[in-house]
């Protein structure tokens, strides 16, 4: 999705080939997020107007325009307090190009610049009341209403400050956005807001900051409604002026302000932001930054917390590897390590998730448990159906957020609802959550990203710890997903007696898995060779059943999305109704054939297929002779239980769809039309 980052420097000599260096790199930190187009904007040598340059494609194609456009020596003259904003586009309203990428402004002399990711779903109507009154549109964007909006209510009030006009016409838009505005009127001020798209501030002084905290500030109730001269019926009203006095100030004079789409794009300026939450408007003049709230709510806190962030720049980049989706695969041993870290006592056999604790005798009474994601995330749910209804004994239903948001699901106040999302942020997943929430169920998030919006929205959690995941393709987040649910199914059977055998066999298991990860990763040679058999190919069907089901579909999914092939995961049971007639000796096929309760079923998918000519290359365990003589192409993975299997066989899917990828020459880290963190529904 887009990427916002913009840089404010106070009392702070930078240049502007300086700033516009920052810009570019805080947009390379974010590419991961998908994006088709890319743009930024600073002021003018001058410091009267506003320059933009803004491209199609990747940041490094808009780097290279910068170095063109900005040459010139007056660049390179230091000030001391300057404000650039930059974005990378996910086009959601109108193609690709340069007109359509941001910043948008509101007028030719560039009197207020935008950047935006979101939606503005009422659009339509705030552009036929601008239209109305002169404006004319340059983009098919969405966003370049919200430009223009501000200032046409700048010229309507011309007594507002800054922050209040971008307040007003927050006000007046609906839909889902995260906004920076920059303005010549406004020199050295930004402003942001957010309401169900992520947006943070991150905060650098020189010493330590003095306080952990933002007090939040609102505007005066009351204070008597201004109406717009100009506002017909039906049309954006302007309401109540907020007019706090109260700003925090930091201890010392010179700060630079972030703001970002995310963490990984300031991390290695400042550790100390501030997640915004839904409706805060965030403003910095002279150097002051404040928080405001639009409306006032008495579940509202008194101050915004300044959090350190635990993430390391070393996380977020790729090191030796060729890719970030390359490095995050061969990180597993680790990341799996990092999620049980502090949690699991391989010793004493006992687990305890800090994040749940308090609620886990309301979860054992609990109706039923509800797994709800999307693509990824949502197999990890598949994956560890079995094992938690298995162990919690309670009736357990997977759900694609998309899917149980398109019915009117029922919900109960004694359903537990885990909302399980790499990002966080995913717009249909947080939906589902809000969804639920309404409805009095208990909230759990399984999430990678601290401080997201499902962490902050659910009622308790656990965080996966598997570290930043830049490449949209989601690999080490999927195996760490699935061990969280397997140390939830084992915590809720703690104290079942009849299941303590079957919880030491997992634990014993879990304890071995880094190492049996290691071992699978060695395949990748063997693997790069079967990816040089398949790449040309058009399909790869993906069969298993079982516990090994997940795999499939997640192998799948990873084909499809790398590699722009066609690829199915097919449940082995479901074969001879109806798959069957797709194999051939020319269909190219992967099976998944382990020695588990379900073996002799996956024997006879196998039988049926190698009895239609098919030539399969089958996964299968170490040493399994006779399961390798049905074909002369397999992948040996080393035994482990049957309920921890997936985490195994599904690294050679991870590792199959990376270097087909790789071999078709596609774009890894970044397959077209996706993007990592899916925040428009
Ligand atoms: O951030 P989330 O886990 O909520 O994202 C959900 C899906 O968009 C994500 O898993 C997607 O399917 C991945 N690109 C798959 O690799």
């Amino acid at each position: 999705m887009c990427g916002i980052f913009a840089y404010l420097n106070y009392l702070t000599p930078k240049s502007r080939l300086e700033v516009l260096d920052l810009l570019v790199t805080g947009l390379k930190r974010l590419e991961y997020r998908g994006y088709d187009s890319t743009g930024v904007a600073i002021d003018s040598p001058d410091s009267k107007n506003i320059v933009m340059v803004k491209r199609t494609g990747k940041v490094k194609v808009l780097e290279d325009a910068i170095k063109e456009h900005f040459s010139g020596g007056e660049y390179s003259e230091p000030v001391m307090t300057h404000i650039g904003i930059a974005h990378t586009r996910w086009a959601t309203h109108g193609v690709p190009c340069e007109r359509n990428s941001h910043p948008h402004r509101s007028d030719e002399g560039n009197g207020f610049v935008v950047v935006h990711n979101g939606i503005i779903t009422n659009y339509n109507d705030v552009k036929t009341f601008l239209a109305k009154r002169g404006y004319e549109f340059e983009s098919d964007t969405d966003t370049e209403v919200f430009a223009k909006l501000v200032h046409h209510l700048w010229k309507t009030h011309p007594t507002y400050s800054f922050r209040e006009l971008v307040e007003q016409a927050i006000l007046q838009v609906e839909g889902a956005f995260a906004i920076a505005v920059k303005s010549k009127h406004f020199p050295g001020e930004c402003v942001a807001s957010r309401r169900s798209s992520p947006l943070l501030v991150a905060i650098k002084t020189k010493s330590r900051l003095a306080t952990d905290h933002i007090p939040i500030l609102y505007g005066k109730d009351d204070k008597k409604q201004t109406s717009d001269q100009d506002t017909d019926s039906g049309k954006p009203q302007v309401l109540p002026r907020s007019d706090s006095t109260s700003e925090f100030m930091p201890e010392e004079k010179e700060v630079e302000y972030f703001f970002a789409s995310d963490a990984s794009a300031v991390i290695e300026h400042t550790n100390r932001v501030i997640y915004l939450e839904d409706d805060d408007v965030a403003a910095v003049r002279d150097g002051t930054l404040s928080i405001h709230r639009l409306k006032k709510s008495l579940d509202d806190p008194h101050a915004r917390e300044i959090t350190t962030l635990k993430m390391e720049i070393q996380q977020i980049m790729k090191g030796n590897y060729d890719y970030f989706m390359q490095k995050e695969i061969f990180e597993q041993p680790d990341s799996v390590v990092n999620t049980m870290r502090g949690r699991v006592r391989f010793d004493g056999n006992a687990i305890v998730l800090g994040g749940i604790k308090d609620y886990i005798p309301e979860i054992k009474r609990c109706r039923r448990l509800m797994l709800i994601g999307c693509g990824t995330s949502y197999h990890s749910a598949v994956a560890t159906r079995q094992l938690l209804e298995e162990l919690t004994e309670l009736p357990v239903i997977v759900e694609l957020a998309s899917d149980f948001l398109d019915r009117n699901t029922p919900i109960f106040r004694d359903d537990v609802c885990f909302f399980i999302s790499q990002s966080g942020e995913t717009a249909d997943t947080l939906m589902a959550l809000r969804y639920c929430k309404q409805r009095g169920a208990l909230i759990v998030g399984i999430t990678n990203t601290v401080g997201s919006s499902i962490c902050r929205e659910s009622h308790c959690g656990v965080h996966i710890n598997a570290g930043p995941e830049i490449g949209v393709a989601s690999t080490k987040a999927y195996t760490s997903q699935f061990i969280s649910l397997v140390m939830f199914a084992l915590v809720m059977s703690e104290d079942r007696l009849s299941l303590q055998q079957r919880r030491l066999e997992i634990l014993q298991a879990l304890s071995n898995l880094a190492d049996q990860i290691r071992k699978v990763l060695k395949l990748d040679s063997k693997v790069q060779e079967l990816a040089k058999d398949l790449y040309q190919h058009k399909s790869l069907l993906i069969m298993g059943r079982g516990y090994n089901f997940a795999t499939c579909l997640e192998g799948a999914l990873k084909v499809k999305e790398l590699t722009y092939m066609h690829s199915e995961g097919i449940m082995a049971g479901e074969l001879k109704h109806g798959p069957l007639a797709l194999v051939d000796d020319s269909m190219p096929v992967l099976m998944i054939v382990l020695r588990d309760p379900v073996y002799v079923k996956c024997m006879n998918a196998l039988q049926q297929v190698t009895s239609r000519k098919g030539c399969p290359v089958i996964i299968c365990e170490e040493g399994d002779e006779e399961t390798k003589a049905f074909s002369s192409r397999h992948l040996e993975i080393p035994r482990t239980v049957d309920c921890l299997q997936g985490i195994l066989t599904v690294i050679p899917m991870q590792l199959l769809s990376y270097h087909i990828a790789v071999l078709r020459g596609c774009d890894v880290d970044c397959p077209r039309n996706l993007a990592k963190s899916v925040t428009v529904e």
